[in-house]
């Protein structure tokens, strides 16, 4: 199969980011990046991407009086790239319906919950408020509602009695680090499609044992 020409969009850290261009460099995911688009010049992430050998650019969101203006700026920068899949990552715009189906089953997304669980923003503080026993991330293909679209692949992390927000989102971050470059290596090796808005994985295994927490 060919490999895969990618974009990943970021707005900050990138540590999402760096392990998917690391995924890609070591040959673990088929795919050639070919752009690393922020809307913020200030994103620490494109250091990262620079260091790696991967062409950035910045689009600011501000340079535009309306999304649909700025999705288009978006639109074209992706495709001058050459690109033919992207990977939000840590990307923090509200994309326009008109981008988001131009790019349809070829867009994928980590957030970092159980998905449909707290979609959105300040997601550890409300798990926590909520009391759940376990978290983790969702990788999904990405439909127009907030942080929707079929699941490809999740990972669970317990909730520990002295979790605050900051240990909680550390080691849902280590297991974002973990998943996302193994579902987009999945989708790159063509082991993932949609049918019926379900993400089908095929060629995987999976796991059998149950997890109790508390445990005793
Ligand atoms: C991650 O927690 C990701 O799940 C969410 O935004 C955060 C980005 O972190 N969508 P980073 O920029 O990848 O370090």
């Amino acid at each position: 199969m060919a490999r895969l020409r990618l974009a990943i969009l970021i707005s900050g850290r990138g540590s999402n980011m760096r392990t998917l261009l690391a995924a890609c460099r070591s040959g673990v995911v088929a795919a050639d990046p070919c752009l690393v688009l922020s809307n913020r010049a200030e994103a620490p992430g494109l250091a990262l991407a620079e260091a790696a050998g991967v062409p950035t650019r910045t689009i600011p969101h501000r340079d535009f009086g309306e999304r649909t203006a700025f999705d288009a700026a978006l639109d074209r920068a992706l495709r001058e790239a050459g690109a033919e899949f992207v990977c939000l990552a840590g990307f923090m715009r509200l994309l326009t319906r008109d981008f988001i189906e131009a790019w349809r089953d070829r867009m994928i997304n980590i957030h970092p919950s159980l998905l449909p669980a707290f979609p959105g923003l300040d997601t550890h503080r409300r798990a926590l408020a909520a009391g759940v026993k376990f978290a983790g991330c969702t990788v999904h293909f990405v439909r127009f509602e907030t942080d929707t679209g079929p699941i490809i692949a999740q990972a669970v992390v317990p909730v520990l009695g002295s979790d605050d927000e900051a240990r909680l989102a550390a080691r849902v971050l280590e297991a974002e680090h973990r998943l996302y470059p193994l579902a987009l290596g999945l989708v790159a090796a063509g082991k993932v499609w949609v049918e019926g808005e379900r993400a089908v994985v095929e060629g995987v295994t999976q796991p059998t044992q149950m997890l109790l927490n508390p445990t005793g």
